[in-house]
C-alpha cells in the first residue's frame, strides 16, 4: 500500500481516503463521491477495528460483507480498497497508542472508555500506510471528527480532514451500519431521535438560548418512546466539545441512545 501511494505521489497525483469499517451505506457513498471529486486517486479502507470496541460491545456481531462492499465501491469509482487483516494491523508485539485528551472526555468518550484511543490509533496508522492528501469523515460521528481534526493538527499530519453532512433515510433516521440491528418497532422508535433534533433547531431559531430548557424538551420527546434508553443528550461548543449553559455561539446538540442492544448516535448544529 505504501509503495503504491509513493508511486502516485511521485507521479504528482493526489490521494483521497475514506476510512470505513465496511458494510457501506449511502453515508459512506457521499464521502466517496466527494473524495472522487477532490483527488486523482480514491482509496477506501475497510477494517473493523477491534481496539475501538469495548468489552461487551458489538465487535463480533458488527456487520461484514466484503463482496457487497466491493461492488458498491466499484460503482462509486473507488480505485483501491485497503482491507488489511487484523493480525497485520495489530501483530502480537503491538504496543503504541495515540490518545487525544480533552475533546474525548465528554459525550461518547465518557460512555465508551478507550473508544477514541482505538479510533485515533487506527486512523493514524491508516494515514501513515495510505498517505492521503485528504481524508473524509461523516459529521454523524461528530466527536470522532473533532478528535481526528485535533490529532491531525497536534501531530502535524499533512492531511486535510474534511467533514461531510450526515446522510439520512427519507424518514430522518441517520444512516449507520448499526441500523441493520433494529427490529421494525425499534426502528420506528428511533425516528424520535432525528425528530427531537429538528425540534431543538426550531426552538433555537425561535429564540430559545437556554440549553437546559432545550434538553428537557428533547428528553420529553424521546422519553415517550418505551424502547429507548437515553445515554446522553448534551449541547456543546463545536470546537472543544465543552458543555454550554447558553447557546450563544455555534453549538452541537449530540445524543446517544440504546434501543435494545443497539447504540445509536445523532447530532445537529445549533446556531444562535
Ligand atoms: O467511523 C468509522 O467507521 C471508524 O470509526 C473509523 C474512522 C473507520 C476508524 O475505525
Amino acid at each position: 500500500m505504501q509503495k503504491f501511494s509513493n508511486r502516485q505521489r511521485e507521479g504528482g497525483r493526489t490521494i483521497a481516503l475514506v476510512p470505513t469499517m465496511g458494510y457501506l451505506h449511502k453515508g459512506h457513498l457521499s464521502l466517496m463521491v466527494e473524495g472522487r471529486k477532490r483527488a486523482d486517486i480514491l482509496i477506501i479502507s475497510i477494517f473493523v477495528n477491534p481496539t475501538q470496541f469495548g468489552k461487551g460491545e458489538d465487535y463480533q456481531e458488527y456487520p461484514r460483507d466484503l463482496t457487497r462492499d466491493k461492488k458498491l465501491a466499484r460503482e462509486a469509482g473507488v480505485d483501491i480498497i485497503f482491507a488489511p487483516k487484523t493480525s497485520l494491523m495489530y501483530p502480537p508485539d503491538y504496543q503504541t497508542w495515540v490518545e487525544v485528551r480533552e475533546v474525548t472526555r465528554n459525550l461518547c468518550g465518557a460512555s465508551r472508555p478507550g473508544h477514541f484511543q482505538g479510533v485515533t490509533t487506527v486512523v493514524a496508522k491508516l494515514f501513515n500506510i495510505i498517505k492521503p492528501h485528504i481524508a473524509l469523515f461523516g459529521e454523524k460521528d461528530f466527536q470522532q471528527l473533532v478528535t481526528i481534526k485535533r490529532m491531525a493538527a497536534d501531530l502535524n499530519f499533512d492531511i486535510k480532514i474534511l467533514g461531510m453532512p450526515t446522510v439520512r433515510e427519507n424518514d430522518g433516521l441517520a444512516m449507520s451500519s448499526r441500523n441493520t440491528y433494529l427490529s421494525p418497532r425499534e426502528r420506528e422508535s428511533a425516528l424520535s431521535l432525528s425528530r427531537s433534533l429538528r425540534r431543538a433547531r426550531e426552538l433555537v431559531s425561535s429564540g430559545e438560548r437556554n440549553t437546559t430548557r432545550v434538553i428537557e424538551e428533547i428528553k420529553g420527546i424521546i422519553g415517550k418512546e418505551k424502547l429507548i434508553n437515553i445515554d446522553y443528550i448534551k449541547i456543546c461548543d463545536t470546537d472543544n466539545l465543552k458543555e454550554l449553559k447558553k447557546i450563544d455561539r455555534k453549538a452541537v446538540m449530540a445524543l446517544a441512545a440504546k434501543l435494545g442492544q443497539t447504540r445509536l448516535i445523532d447530532n445537529c448544529i445549533l446556531k444562535p
